[in-house]
């Protein structure tokens, strides 16, 4: 799997964690930034996340801040991401296997690293169910 990872300032301690368990997990993953706890604004980078998922198809991506709520906000604003706020290996394994979610977010203040690392491995050993699953996430769009 191809992965882009970006946060804000609440989710870069963790950053650096996650990309070493997605390589581990031997996938591949881009960085998007932030780079340091300097405040920014996270649709900043949800936007820009967004945008890379959308033009390398079949790629997904991995967005943090302090709750995963703004990001998730801001990536579900873009046609054709399903960011799936993400609170444990159960939820992470549902947004793959029934809404199809191409953005997987979290919050660096709510979820420790082994919760993370479960969510990350949850995620990817699911894949989308389909079937009567399709229609609804065909649904979601509004054009
Ligand atoms: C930053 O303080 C915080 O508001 C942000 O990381 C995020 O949690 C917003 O949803």
């Amino acid at each position: 799997m191809k992965f882009y990872i970006a946060c804000d300032h609440a989710g870069f301690n963790i950053k650096d964690k996650v990309k070493e368990i997605v390589e581990s997990l031997g996938h591949e993953i881009i960085d998007l930034g932030t780079n340091s706890n300097q405040r920014v604004d996270y649709p900043d980078f949800a936007h820009k996340l967004s945008l890379e998922v959308l033009k390398d198809e079949g790629s997904y991506g991995i967005l943090i801040c302090g709750t995963g709520i703004g990001m998730s906000l801001a990536a579900n604003k873009h046609k054709g991401i399903r960011a799936a706020l993400c609170h444990d290996a159960y939820t992470a394994k549902m947004a793959r296997a029934h809404n199809d979610a191409n953005v997987l977010c979290f919050g660096e203040r709510v979820v420790g690293l082994g919760v993370a690392e479960s969510i990350i491995e949850s995620w990817c050993d699911t894949s989308f169910e389909g079937g009567r699953h399709a229609n609804r996430v065909k649904k979601i769009e509004i054009e």
